[in-house]
């Protein structure tokens, strides 16, 4: 039994995600937090929503909320929403928490006592009306480029050029609108990651086995162009972590907060901490997966995130664990994906295109969505979501095989013998076994694609097992052989029974609902993972009382891809 330490990217608290997040990283976290556990590892699966910076300001500014509040009700949300889609979360934190602000406090301080900060003056735009410093897409002006007269300091939406605040026509407060704005000389914290630059490529080229797509980004950041670059650490906002050494004042940075992209991967500490004290732990109770002198040196670490998350993870937050010099657990493994696309182009939250978390939900059980992702994961190139090619992978892999499959055996035993597992022949002898010969291999395929996290693979595995028992199953052909010979038809019977429990188990990561409903009309809570085809087909004797199983699944209509095909064609108001 080993010890398994896992945690998604922290979804960004500015709005309801669409599936392209949700199959980035959340999604396959939980496959293989839910795997891990079946086969009796333990498992601290961590998440949160990620709170702080510029766009939670905005949002909130939006809807005229103060900024807490909005991320409290939006933590909420996606918390429901993450219980909608079955995650399995050990604890959902939030990066806004006690532990967060204390943790990011603790390892801003170590970092400047061990030389990895220096404090930067820099010249920044102040407003008096609103008696604070503007970060660049507070300021609002007209374009040098193009004249649209709304360009915010970083960048003019309309013309797509890079700006800095001072080139704009004049410039006005985003917040207040005033122009009574100045240029100041202000501090920062620069976190030298060019000092760390050396250690962070040694331990990069010491992993085994990582995914290319994650090597690549992060050598390309470590060695392309000047090579990695110190970071600015701090922002002048008043949402976010308050600047400090530990728990001591930071003169000259007053009034400044820690930047979004520094506190929030020490959220994932910090939400080890928040779940010891929402289930009455100690600290030793979290420090042992996260520090490695307090018993977690034999915890694996893996991630899961989207690819553009991955310099952050690579780079920026080991270069914060290594510059703290303590004894804090590093990844061991990181599982980055591509993007999904949605019919034709990119989801998108900014213009609110494609399929949101909260819109699935409403139209389909959760199930029906986690098996397309994960059978279409992102993970050697990017992919495309398409309403065609959804309703064909529910209506064929779910409703034809496992809930035909499931539906058919319970039905025909139940008209024939009963609501028990029928009694009478040798499964060995009539049961037509070889056809079945490649259950072992097939399951030993599945069992290594879960444990490599090969999820696309996982999954044609798991579904080739379905396919293996329906195919079986119609030559078997227990119908036919009930009229001759009712005892070879009864072990034909108890076979198929043990399969809908063995396809229960084995199921369950992918489709948790309907795995657990197919173990209940079995009536086991025998969850046991089967090694191999005579262990699956022992769990259930005769005589085991079951009960058909209510329609596992049902299909899409054209109607209704058509319906959904128009209903997002647009963009989410
Ligand atoms: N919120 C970020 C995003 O949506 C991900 C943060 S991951 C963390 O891209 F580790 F930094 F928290
Ligand atoms: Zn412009």
């Amino acid at each position: 039994m080993a010890r398994i330490l896992i945690t998604s990217a922290l979804p960004y608290i500015n709005g309801i995600k669409h599936l392209g997040n949700l199959v980035g990283s959340q999604l396959p976290a939980d496959l293989y937090a839910r795997y891990m556990r079946q086969r009796g590892h333990e498992v601290m699966f961590i998440c949160a929503t990620d709170e702080h910076g510029t766009p939670a300001e905005l949002a909130a500014a939006k809807t005229g909320e103060e900024v807490a509040d909005y991320c409290a009700r939006m933590h909420d949300e996606q918390a429901e929403l993450a219980r909608g889609f079955r995650l399995s979360f050990d604890h959902y934190g939030r990066s806004s928490s006690g532990r967060n602000h204390a943790l990011t406090q603790h390892f801003a301080g170590k970092l400047a006592e061990n030389g990895y900060i220096q404090e930067v003056s820099e010249k920044q735009v102040y407003s008096n009306a609103d008696g604070r410093f503007l970060p660049d897409r507070y300021i609002e002006g007209t374009c040098p480029n193009c004249g649209y007269d709304k360009a915010r300091g970083d960048q003019c939406e309309n013309c797509t050029k890079q700006l800095d605040p001072t080139d704009l026509i004049e410039p006005r407060s985003a917040i207040s609108g005033s122009t009574d704005l100045e240029v100041r000389e202000t501090k920062h914290l620069y976190l030298r990651q060019s000092a760390l630059k050396g250690e962070i490529d040694q331990w990069i080229d010491a992993q085994d086995g990582w995914p290319v797509l994650t090597t690549s980004i992060a050598k390309k950041w470590l060695h392309d162009g000047d090579g990695l670059q110190d970071r600015g650490i701090t922002r002048d906002l008043k949402w976010g972590v308050p600047v400090k050494r530990g728990d001591q004042d930071w003169p000259g940075m007053e009034g400044k907060v820690f930047y979004v992209w520094f506190d929030a991967p020490i959220e994932y500490i910090g939400a080890t901490a928040e779940w010891a004290d929402a289930n009455g732990k100690t600290d030793a109770d979290w420090e042992r997966w996260w520090r490695t002198d307090k018993g977690a040196d034999d915890v694996r670490y893996v991630q899961f995130m989207g690819k553009d998350n991955v310099p952050f993870h690579t780079l920026s937050f080991p270069a914060t664990i290594m510059g703290s010099r303590e004894d804090w657990k590093l990844v061991d493994y990181i599982k980055s994906f591509n993007y999904l696309n949605y019919d034709g182009g990119q989801f998108s939250t900014s213009q609110g295109r494609g399929v949101f978390m909260d819109q699935a939900l409403a139209i389909l059980p959760a199930d029906y969505w986690r098996w397309w992702l994960l059978s279409h994961a992102p993970e050697s190139s990017d992919s495309e979501f398409t309403w065609e090619n959804f309703q064909a992978s529910v209506n064929k892999d779910l409703a034809d095989v496992l809930g035909n499959f499931a539906s058919r055996v319970t039905k025909f035993c139940r008209s024939k013998f009963g609501e028990v597992v029928p009694e009478g022949g040798d499964i060995a002898t009539d049961a037509n076994l070889d056809k079945l010969a490649g259950f072992d291999a097939k399951l030993a395929e599945y069992v290594a694609n879960m444990e490599a996290m090969e999820v696309r693979k996982a999954a044609t595995a798991l579904r080739a097992l379905w396919a293996m028992g329906n195919e079986w199953l119609q030559e078997a052909a227990p119908w036919t052989a009930f009229k001759e010979n009712p005892d070879q038809a009864a072990a034909i019977v108890r076979v198929a029974l043990n399969l809908i429990r063995a396809y229960g188990v084995l199921s369950m990561p992918f489709i948790p609902d309907a795995s657990g409903a197919m173990l209940g009309a079995m009536k086991t809570d025998n969850a046991e993972w089967p090694t191999d085809l005579n262990s699956a087909l022992s769990a259930l004797p005769a005589g085991h009382a079951f009960e058909v199983p209510e329609n596992l699944f049902r299909k899409i209509t054209d109607d209704e891809r058509e319906e959904w095909q128009a209903q997002f064609a647009g963009v989410r108001q």
